[in-house]
């Protein structure tokens, strides 16, 4: 697969076939918007390398959307979402539809953007924030200010899928510092990244090589002054039983991170 393939439709794909199924974890209105021919190429590639990507990106969409779920509904200070890499992905636009207070950003490279814009149609709730946070870092704040962010306000930040097409390492420490600062207080962050030993070598040219073991996250993470409220493997994260068969060879996790309140209770 190639680095400048539009991946987000290949996500889109798989919410669509997940609507399909009778057991369905979840329903996204605009999957089918997004599908084409190249995204069921990208999605052949990736099964042939790895039988349960399907799956692990299925379950890895329903986990992001129960914590993201979880805050919202027992934290009304909570009052906006941010999703970078969002792709085709409409969370944020489900969400705002539930949760009328809050404000919504998603923010992809600026072509993304316009064929995002150009499919969903002026009901679509959320605000677009075209930037690539690898080349425009500097932009992201600013960008996102100017559609009403407001950094003193409490977010839930969250990147699915989208750590896999940084650089380098640094970039990555560069990015979450980046995100770090612009997280108030109680702010919740989550993302997902591969963890363990490991290594795509062989298989997978265009993701970055990045195999680091939690103690290395957690200290570049703590490093921030935000603090691991919660990790997992995806595998073994699955109730539904999608990826039991594959446990143990699947790396990608799960990391909910929140922001350290400036007073600290302790235990
Ligand atoms: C695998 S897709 C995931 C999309 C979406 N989060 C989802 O789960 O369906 C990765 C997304 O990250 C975006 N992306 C990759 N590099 C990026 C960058 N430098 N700046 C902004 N977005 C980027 C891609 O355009 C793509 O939409």
């Amino acid at each position: 697969m190639k680095t400048n393939q539009d991946t987000g439709a290949l996500t889109a794909l798989i919410r669509l076939l997940e609507q399909q199924r009778e057991d369905f974890l979840y329903k996204d209105e605009f999957a089918e918007r997004f599908v084409n021919e190249d995204a069921a190429a990208m999605l052949q590639e990736k099964m042939d390398l790895y039988p349960y990507f399907q799956q692990l990106i299925t379950v890895r969409h329903k986990l992001f959307r129960d914590e993201i779920f979880h805050f919202l509904e027992n934290d009304p200070q909570i009052t906006q979402i941010v999703s970078i890499g969002s792709g085709y992905c409409t969370l944020v636009h489900q969400i705002l539809k539930k949760f009328n207070h809050l404000k919504g950003f998603e923010v992809d490279k600026s072509s993304v953007i316009a064929r995002k814009k150009s499919k969903v149609g002026e009901q679509y709730a959320s605000n677009f924030v075209p930037c690539d946070v690898i080349t425009e870092l500097e932009h992201l704040v600013p960008g996102l200010k100017a559609h009403g962010f407001d950094n003193e306000k409490r977010s839930i930040i969250f990147f699915e899928g989208l750590l896999y097409y940084m650089p380098d390492a640094d970039s990555i420490k560069l990015f979450i510092h980046k995100i770090a600062n612009m997280m108030s207080s109680n702010s919740i962050l989550i993302f997902d990244m591969q963890v363990g030993a490991g290594s795509f070598k062989e298989e997978e040219k265009d993701f970055l090589d990045y195999f680091e073991h939690l103690s290395t996250w957690a200290a570049m993470i703590e490093e921030q002054d935000l603090w691991v409220l919660k990790f997992g493997n995806i595998a073994f994260m699955d109730k539904w039983n999608r990826l039991t068969a594959f446990r143990g060879r699947a790396k990608s996790s799960i990391f909910v991170i929140g922001k350290q309140p400036e007073t600290k209770s302790t235990y």
